[in-house]
């Protein structure tokens, strides 16, 4: 059976700020079903792929791509926020849908001409995204897709991937 993942998203209003509407994926990956059907289908997308590694931003693309590595059988390097990494690092800067932040990766986490699956949760601005694909080509990968449990689509960050191959299991 299909489950519709959409009833495992969680709406909370003015949170964090008032105005913002947060989209948790708490309950979708608190649902053993919910989380394998959203990690299949990332998986049926990325197969075909020859995907070497994944790489996923600090801390939901986590959640997301893990899972994903696991199964295709390869390797996940983190993107990750200030200060987290102990050996040489690279940065990319990025502006969020509150806020900014830079993300990090280790400077030897992706070798070059690797193909590449970015994973994350939410697409809103495409800030993170963007920082997250900057820093694998920084390091020579290849990115051959972006997948992504959901997209605000008034944010409007699917523009930002306009030359990327990507992945949205959800549209809010
Ligand atoms: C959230 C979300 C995405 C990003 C989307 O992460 O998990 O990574 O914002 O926004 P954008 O497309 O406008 O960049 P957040 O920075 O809140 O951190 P977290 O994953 O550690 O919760
Ligand atoms: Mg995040």
């Amino acid at each position: 059976m299909t489950l519709d993942l959409t009833k495992y998203i969680a709406t909370v209003p003015d949170y964090p700020e008032k105005g913002i509407m947060f989209r948790d994926i708490s309950p979708l990956m608190g649902d053993g079903e919910a989380y394998h059907q959203a990690t299949d289908t990332i998986v049926s997308y990325a197969r075909d792929k020859q995907v070497d590694m994944v790489v996923g931003p600090e801390s939901r693309g986590f959640i997301v791509g893990c899972p994903v590595a696991y199964e295709l059988g390869i390797g996940f390097a983190p993107a990750r926020k200030k200060g987290k990494l102990p050996r040489k690092t690279i940065k990319a800067d990025y502006a969020l849908e509150y806020g900014t932040a830079s993300l990090y990766m280790h400077d030897d986490a992706i070798q070059p001409g690797q193909r590449v699956l970015v994973t994350d949760d939410i697409l809103a601005t495409g800030g993170t995204i963007e920082a997250t694909i900057k820093l694998v080509e920084q390091l020579g990968g290849v990115v051959v897709g972006c997948a992504f449990l959901l997209q605000l689509k008034e944010l409007n960050g699917l523009a930002k991937l306009k030359d990327y191959d990507t992945l949205v299991l959800m549209d809010y």
